[in-house]
Order: C-alpha cells, then sequence, then structure tokens
C-alpha cells in the first residue's frame, strides 16, 4: 500500500486527478471504477477541467460506479446517478451508454444485483476510485460484510446513514438500503486509488494503517491488494503523526 500525504482537500483532488488523467492519457479507453461522496468531488472537477483544456477525451471510456441508494429515484439529487451526472458525466464527452451505476429503480433489488454483478464479471476495471466510511467501510460494505461477498443489497448502519445526513434534509429522507459491489468486485481492479480527508476521519486512518485485516474493518482488506495508493490529507494524518 503506497500512502501519500498531502496538505489539504484541494492538493489530495489535484493529485489523484493527475493519476486518472495520466490513467487516460495512456489507455484512452480505460474503464474506471468511480465513487460519490464528498471525497472525490474536486478530483472530478479537476478532471473536468483537463478535459475542458483538451487533455482528456472520454470517448472510449467506460465507467461503473460503486454502488447506488435504493428507494430513491435517479432524478433525485442525491442518487448516485444524479451525483455523477452533475459532477462529472454531463462535462465531458462521456457516451451515455457506457455509464454504468447498480440499478435500484425497480422493486427486485436482488435480481439488479446479479444484473450488475454479471457487467462487472464482463468488464476489467483499470483503475478504482475509493473514499472510505469513518467505519471502515468501502462502497457500501459495512464492518462484517465478508470479504468474498459480491454486488449485494446492503442495509445501511446508522453510522454510515448519520454520515451522510449532510446531503439531505433530515434523517428521515436517508435511504436505509443501498445496492453495492462487493469487497470481491472491488478487489478485482487492476489498480485501486483511495481518497481520506478532514480529521474526522483521523481515527480511521489510523485503524487502516496499524490495525489489523479483519472484515469488521472492510477496508483493511486493501493490504491485500497489489496496487493500491492512499492519499491523505494531514487533517486525516494527523494522529498518524503523533
Ligand atoms: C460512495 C461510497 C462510500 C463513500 C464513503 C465516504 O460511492 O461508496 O463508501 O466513499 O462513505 O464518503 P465521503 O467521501 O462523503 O466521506
Amino acid at each position: 500500500m503506497k500512502i501519500i500525504v498531502v496538505k489539504d482537500y484541494e492538493e489530495m483532488s489535484a493529485k489523484c486527478a493527475e493519476i486518472f488523467i495520466n490513467q487516460l492519457k495512456n489507455k484512452p479507453d480505460s474503464t474506471l471504477g468511480l465513487a460519490t461522496g464528498g471525497s472525490p468531488v474536486g478530483t472530478y472537477k479537476k478532471i473536468v477541467e483537463a478535459y475542458n483544456n483538451g487533455e482528456v477525451d472520454f470517448s472510449k471510456v467506460k465507467t461503473y460506479n460503486l454502488d447506488e441508494y435504493c428507494g430513491i429515484s435517479i432524478l433525485h439529487p442525491q442518487s448516485y446517478y444524479y451525483f455523477m451526472h452533475d459532477n462529472l458525466f454531463n462535462h465531458v464527452n462521456i457516451v451515455e451508454d457506457n455509464v454504468h451505476l447498480p440499478s435500484a429503480s425497480g422493486e427486485n433489488f436482488v435480481k439488479q444485483c446479479d444484473e450488475y454483478n454479471a457487467m462487472l464479471h464482463e468488464a476489467e476495471i483499470d483503475i478504482q476510485l475509493l473514499g472510505i466510511g469513518s467505519n471502515g467501510h468501502i462502497a457500501f460494505n459495512e464492518p462484517g460484510t465478508p470479504f468474498d461477498l459480491e454486488t449485494h443489497v446492503v442495509e445501511l448502519t446508522d453510522k454510515t446513514r448519520q454520515d451522510n445526513k449532510r446531503f439531505f434534509n433530515s434523517i428521515d429522507e436517508v435511504p436505509t438500503h443501498a445496492l453495492t459491489m462487493g469487497i470481491k468486485n472491488i478487489m478485482a481492479a487492476k489498480q485501486i486509488v483511495m481518497l481520506i480527508s478532514g480529521a474526522n476521519k483521523a481515527d480511521t486512518v489510523l485503524q487502516l494503517l496499524n490495525g489489523p485485516i479483519t472484515e469488521e474493518f472492510p477496508a483493511s482488506i486493501l493490504h491485500k491488494h497489489p496496487n493500491v495508493t492512499v492519499i491523505i490529507d494531514e487533517a486525516a494524518y494527523s494522529k498518524v503523526q503523533k
């Protein structure tokens, strides 16, 4: 696991965008694994800037997102479908057919997981972007999720719903379930880049870097992946330095 410590969110976003921009320059038909949440917003902004400067082209790029909330329409501003279009896809020349997110719009969530999982088996993700939940979750694989699980329906923990409340009007609006890639799907990516920013993730960083590999802290599995870069800002790294 390669650790890069940067000054702040801005620098973290610039470093991560640079990795993705280089990936697209070296392989214009890359398959990207993408994440939502607060951590990647700055990265997407910088990738859009690079697109506007003519540095990257998305016409041959394919994307697969990690997860989607159940029970909210894709038109809801907090759906991950909406988030991805708002932050990235609407601003670059990606072909909509090349964009993939788990669909949680119907009623048969298990079937929708199986369909998404089949798509993932056909794909080969060159580089996967990840955030991390304060409880160590990756995608929506909450503590206790078996490492060998593939795409599945998950009941979100109270901690995750509280953490994500900031994006909604109230806790009651935060969905209770989501569809998520499993840890096995994430580990199949050729390369993984994780972003960690802010003092509220300082204990999470400590656990990730010094704790054991355990299903109780899902991100710990990344120690077993051969090509992981974790970009951490000083606030999130603060407890490691003491
Ligand atoms: C988002 C996702 C989540 C987030 C994590 C951190 O697609 O899968 O695992 O990466 O909850 O969220 P932020 O970046 O908002 O702290």
